[in-house]
């Protein structure tokens, strides 16, 4: 059985002095031990978030990383730094896509980083509106999917129980505007049969969880959570809201009981 992930993408906002106590006011209104929660915050409040999390449950993770271990790269974290700051992170946003010129192949090697520096991986991909409007959104994604895994050498599945894919529709990022739960299963799905299709097995395959990602709220978690392939999401802006918060792991929660009593029967 997969697990149900409830990942925070705090992006470039909260300072250190605020974001302990949001992400103390987060851990309190989320307890749901079915649910595994991890909240990233920007690097600069990655200490104050470990603390005001210690004990609740609630994960750390960090929202990218470099690909080299030390040197000559002015204003880059490596992930020997992030040791015992955080145990996951995000990497591929689609926002370091676009303004930073992240590359398929520089966030294969940076999940592959991830992967042997003990951090777990939430690897983002999704397609642009236009790829969506000319019918070639799956193609876009499991070509993504290709080539990150050709350039980390991840084409064995090894790392199935490790690595966490996020599917992000760019055009739902931020916009108010998500996608349909079946459209995001029928991704989930492709996204699985690309794995498949660069050397994993099926059983690899369908242990990774997918997560959904885009303006999701309390009010449109569950539209995706009912969606058997679909195994959590990467919240944006309503992570930074406590009530928000409360109401998507709280459906977080119900998912993850049914699915458990599910696979008992
Ligand atoms: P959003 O962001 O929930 O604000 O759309 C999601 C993300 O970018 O991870």
């Amino acid at each position: 059985m997969r697990p149900i992930i409830i990942a925070a993408n705090w992006k470039m906002n909260t300072t250190p002095s605020d974001a302990g106590p949001l992400a103390a006011a987060i851990a309190a209104v989320t307890d749901a031990p079915d649910v595994e929660r991890v909240i990233c915050p920007p690097y600069v409040c990655l200490a104050p978030v470990r603390d005001a999390l210690a004990g609740t449950g609630v994960d750390v993770g960090a929202q990218n990383v470099h690909v080299r271990d030390a040197g000559a790269y002015t204003g880059e974290i490596s992930a020997a730094m992030l040791a015992g700051l955080a145990s996951w992170c995000i990497v591929g946003h689609s926002e370091r896509r676009r303004d930073m010129g992240e590359t398929d192949e520089l966030i294969g090697r940076k999940v592959a980083r991830c992967l042997e520096s003990g951090l777990r991986p939430i690897w983002c991909v999704g397609e642009q509106l236009e790829d969506r409007e000319a019918g070639r959104a799956e193609a876009v994604v499991r070509e993504q999917v290709r080539l990150a895994l050709v350039a980390g050498g991840l084409a064995g599945g090894a790392w199935a129980h490790t690595i966490v894919i996020a599917y992000e529709p760019v055009w739902a990022i931020g916009t108010g505007r998500t996608a349909s739960g079946s459209d995001a299963a029928a991704m989930a799905d492709a996204i699985r049969a690309a794995l498949e299709a660069n050397g994993w097995t099926h059983e690899q395959a369908q242990a990774v969880p997918v997560l959904y990602g885009g303006s999701v709220t309390a009010s449109t978690i569950a539209e995706f959570l009912s969606e058997p392939c679909i195994d959590g999401a990467l919240v944006g802006g309503a992570s930074l809201k406590p009530d928000e918060m409360a109401g998507i792991v709280a459906r977080a929660a119900t998912t993850a009981a049914a699915r458990r009593s599910a696979a008992l029967r």
